[in-house]
């Protein structure tokens, strides 16, 4: 081709799973079904600037690339992007004819105790189809271009091929969802119910330190765990329920799934070996005080837990004021520094 040189950037939402993902086997296959919602304040920010290599050099081995992270010289996030690189290079075989620069920035704090992997992660994806896109003679289709970004999403990390497009996302091949696949995420595609339009995510940060448990290794905790085959059987009778529940606007019913879904996630990490327990007293706390002031209020918020002590408390848009009186009045205090980040369902990952 005779691009010479050239940008691209993507803005790209963190998600936040109901039904989890948590084990998978090799090439990065899930080993259940999951589902999130995308979110909308948490994202990243990456500009992916390319310029076409001299010749004699594409043959080099490995791939030519600078990382910046919030405007510095990143050396250290080098080693998990070059994995990316030449996990990806056999589906796009464009990638070394040009050397990189890649800028990136999230919205949120980087020691925050969210994880940017799967903002991040889709952010590049996306960057490289948009290179691909230009170099190809023939016209691409939307289908085509966001099905592969999500595909080499996952190959970075997997939660990050549900942060590609749409608002709530399924990865994993199950009967009952239309066109689902281990290998790329795909829109939730059936009608959902008002209860869940403007879904409202308040971040509560407990812990702002890096992650205790890395989740490469968290999913390799599933191999050999005394529970693991219940459990992926669990998750995919979860994702039938959620089905049914996202279309009928079942408040109480969803509460109780993506609760249940939390714990179980937090319970395969305590009955693993090498065993974790990842959530903090003030997790606990937190947790303690939603139920109370459900019990009180009848309300429908309800949390969920990524693999850290962080929580996301979940409620739907008629409850908003109450809760988040609530929030300010009696969660804060259990955060580190009072941080939390107020989020939302999102509609996807934008091309700037
Ligand atoms: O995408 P990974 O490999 O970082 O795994 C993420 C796993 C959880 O966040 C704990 C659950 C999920 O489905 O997002």
């Amino acid at each position: 081709s005779n691009l010479e040189t050239g940008k691209f950037t993507w803005k790209t939402p963190s998600n936040i799973a109901l039904v989890k993902y948590w084990g998978k086997k090799k090439h990065q296959i899930p080993e259940n079904t999951s589902i999130s919602f995308t979110l909308d304040a948490c994202f990243t920010l990456t500009t992916l600037t390319f310029e076409k290599r001299h010749s004699e050099l594409i043959s080099e081995s490995r791939h030519n690339f600078e990382v910046y992270f919030e405007g510095k010289k990143k050396e250290d996030f080098k080693p998990k992007i070059a994995t990316f690189f030449d996990r990806i290079e056999q589906y796009c075989p464009f990638l070394k004819e040009y050397d990189y620069k890649i800028e990136s920035r999230n919205s949120f704090p980087h020691s925050s105790g969210i994880a940017s992997s799967a903002s991040g992660m889709s952010a590049l994806a996306l960057c490289v189809m948009s290179l691909e896109k230009s170099l190809s003679g023939v016209e691409m289709t939307d289908e085509y271009f966001y099905k592969k970004a999500s595909f080499l999403a996952r190959l970075g990390s997997g939660s990050a091929c549900r942060s590609v497009k749409g608002s709530i996302v399924v990865w994993g091949k199950h009967g009952e969802v239309e066109g689902s696949s281990n290998l790329y995420g795909v829109e939730f595609k059936d009608e959902v119910h008002s209860n869940f339009k403007n879904f409202h995510d308040t971040i509560l940060l407990v812990d702002e330190g890096e992650k205790q448990v890395s989740s490469t290794v968290g999913h390799k905790l599933m191999f050999g765990h005394p529970f693991a085959e219940k459990r992926f059987e669990q998750a995919e009778e979860n994702i039938s329920k959620i089905k049914e529940i996202l279309k009928s606007g079942d408040l109480k019913a969803f509460v109780n799934i993506v609760e249940s879904e939390a714990l179980t996630l937090h319970a395969m990490m305590m009955t693993s070996n090498p065993y974790f327990i990842l959530m903090k007293p003030n997790t606990l706390k937190i947790i303690n005080k939603i139920w109370e002031f459900r019990a009180e209020t009848d309300l429908n918020l309800c949390f969920t837990l990524d693999a850290g002590a962080n929580v996301h408390l979940l409620y739907p848009e008629n409850e908003r004021e109450v809760v988040n009186k609530f929030v300010v009045k009696e969660l804060i205090q259990y955060c580190q520094n009072n941080h939390y980040i107020c989020d939302r369902i999102g509609k996807g990952a934008k091309l700037l």
